[in-house]
């Protein structure tokens, strides 16, 4: 993958209207984000529920949009070739719910997708290390996982200035995404930190202009 100077932003479709998912694409389309995030959630690996591979794929011809999604589930190897199928672009699973994660990267790979790998705040990024050379995105929740709208935990991007350091030292060029508690403010520390990608839920779906909002994140 490409090393990006241009901010990504992806908005989350977990703070959008579950009656109107495909109002929601839309939006997200006009604004001119270009990612959009998905949170998939089992109700076991987090405290919460929210869809599955039936989303992603009656979303799939509703835009061109690069899908980003985000399992949050255990054992998620399970699901990988459904998201494909699906339409997923993107895979990232975490870290803590997966012994066997590059096999599972790997499988993203083998079909043609982009793979990443996530970290809830207590898990340190140095975790990381060994699989770096096999992902495309390392996700730092700056929130525990399992709800929108949660403030950012500062501490958590101290992880994104130390991946910063740990993928100059490998010279490798993965994208480090932040997600969780993002908002203006927010992401200007975040960038500062050297995040790539940044994920916005609540604050993109509460905002009027959304395009605006998408202009100054990726500035
Ligand atoms: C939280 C999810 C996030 C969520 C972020 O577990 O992984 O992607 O949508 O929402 P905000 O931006 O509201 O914190
Ligand atoms: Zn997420």
């Amino acid at each position: 993958m490409q090393k990006m100077n241009k901010t990504i932003v992806s908005p989350s479709i977990l703070s959008a209207d579950f009656a109107d998912f495909g109002g929601a694409v839309s939006e997200i389309d006009t604004s001119g984000a270009s990612w959009i995030h998905m949170d998939v959630m089992d109700g076991s690996f987090v405290p919460n529920l929210t869809f599955g591979a039936p989303l992603v794929k009656a979303l799939r011809s509703r835009t061109k949009a690069i899908f980003d999604v985000h399992l949050m589930v255990v054992q998620p190897g399970r699901f990988i070739q459904e998201f494909v199928k699906a339409g997923a672009d993107i895979i990232t699973f975490h870290y803590e719910a997966e012994v066997h994660s590059q096999k599972y990267l790997s499988e993203i790979h083998d079909l043609g997708k982009k793979a990443g790998i996530a970290i809830a705040p207590a898990t340190p990024c140095s975790v990381l290390e060994e699989i770096l050379p096999f992902i495309d995105i390392a996700l730092i929740m700056t929130v525990n996982p399992g709800f929108g709208g949660q403030n950012l935990i500062p501490e958590c991007l101290e992880k994104v200035e130390k991946l910063v350091k740990m993928r100059e030292k490998a010279g490798l060029n993965f994208r480090i995404s932040v997600d969780g508690g993002i908002n203006e403010e927010t992401a200007r520390n975040a960038k500062k930190a050297g995040a790539d990608v940044l994920v916005i839920g609540s604050a993109f779906f509460k905002n009027n202009d959304k395009k605006g909002l998408i202009d100054r994140l990726q500035d």
